[in-house]
């Protein structure tokens, strides 16, 4: 079963289609990196997911049930801006507060469990206005997490974050991922969520443009020999016919070659058959973000 599958959803805004005959399927489990420019409508799907807003069209189910059905919306966890707390309270008695909204039973104890899970079991006491940014953020995750639900709707929650702050939430994610939770995280910060994405979505004008596995974007980004030469010209001709493929990178300069080839071999081969002499070689991936902007140029 998925944790979510979504059928033709559409929102409009008056003339605007916000969300545009989307499909979707998130399977139990997965960390769901949902991924698309500034107004390409994630927002606006997290909402419609988590009841916040009302389709205008097509269906959302989540665990094989309506969206509607009670249960099931007890089951879900949302952080969709920033949580509603009050400055001068304590985590502790924010949270208290969020617990007896919810009608939580063993508050304490439940409360205990979302801190310890977002890793401020010693922070308690503190006023939520003291708290860091990082901290903010973790204490929206605990807000979401009261009450145990299967599924996690989080809309961006790491911008802003130092290296410190994304390092403990990846942490975060992925132990409730590992404990069965299911975890739909929007970010534009594609480097962290290709650390931790188990599959992908790629929205763009309201519509799926793209999904997949971690697996596949895997197969999708092949690794390549990047190099440099006194003649970028020639020597990519030249490894364009013995390699079949060879690209130069317009930021970096550097020639790319796809075949599978290591470096060693492509510097020995320019170098002894060529007389080429090469400057500098690394052997380098494609990441998530060089495939996103690949995608979203060639739509264009
Ligand atoms: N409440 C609203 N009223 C009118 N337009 C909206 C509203 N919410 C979102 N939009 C519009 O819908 C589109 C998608 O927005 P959003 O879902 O926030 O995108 P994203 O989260 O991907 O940046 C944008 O063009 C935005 O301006
Ligand atoms: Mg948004």
């Amino acid at each position: 079963m998925n944790a979510i599958e979504i059928v033709n959803l559409t929102k409009t805004f008056g003339a605007k289609r916000a969300v545009d005959g989307l499909n979707m399927t998130v399977p139990q489990g997965a960390i769901y990196g949902f991924i698309g420019e500034n107004g390409s409508g994630k927002s606006t799907t997290e909402k419609l997911i988590c009841g916040l807003l009302q389709p205008s069209g097509g269906e959302i189910k989540l665990f094989g049930k309506s969206h509607r059905d009670q249960q099931v919306r007890s089951q879900t966890g949302v952080l969709i801006e920033s949580p509603g707390c009050f400055s001068d309270y304590s985590v502790w008695n924010n949270l208290k507060l969020q617990a007896a909204n919810l009608g939580i039973k063993n508050e304490n104890e439940e409360i205990r469990r979302v801190l310890h899970l977002v890793r401020m079991d010693g922070a308690a006491s503190n006023k939520f206005k003291n708290c860091s940014l990082g901290m903010k953020q973790r204490i929206g995750i605990a807000f979401a997490l009261l009450g145990n639900p299967k599924l996690l709707v989080l809309d961006e929650p790491i911008n802003g974050l130092d290296a410190d702050g994304m390092r403990i939430m990846r942490e975060i994610l992925t132990d409730l991922a590992d404990s069965g939770c299911t975890v739909l995280i929007s970010s534009h910060i594609l480097g962290e969520l290709e650390k931790i994405a188990t599959h992908y979505g790629i929205i763009r004008n309201g519509q799926m443009l793209k999904q997949m596995t971690a697996a596949q974007l895997n197969a999708d980004c092949p690794t390549y020999v990047a190099l440099k030469t006194a003649d970028t010209d020639k020597t990519r001709a030249i490894l364009q016919q013995t390699y079949g493929r060879a690209d130069v990178d317009e930021q970096t300069g550097e020639i790319r070659v796809y075949n599978g080839s290591s470096a060693d071999k492509v510097a020995n081969y320019l170098f002894a058959d060529c007389g080429i002499a090469v400057t500098e070689i690394r052997t380098a991936k494609i990441s998530l973000e060089e495939y996103y902007i690949n995608l979203m140029r060639e739509g264009k």
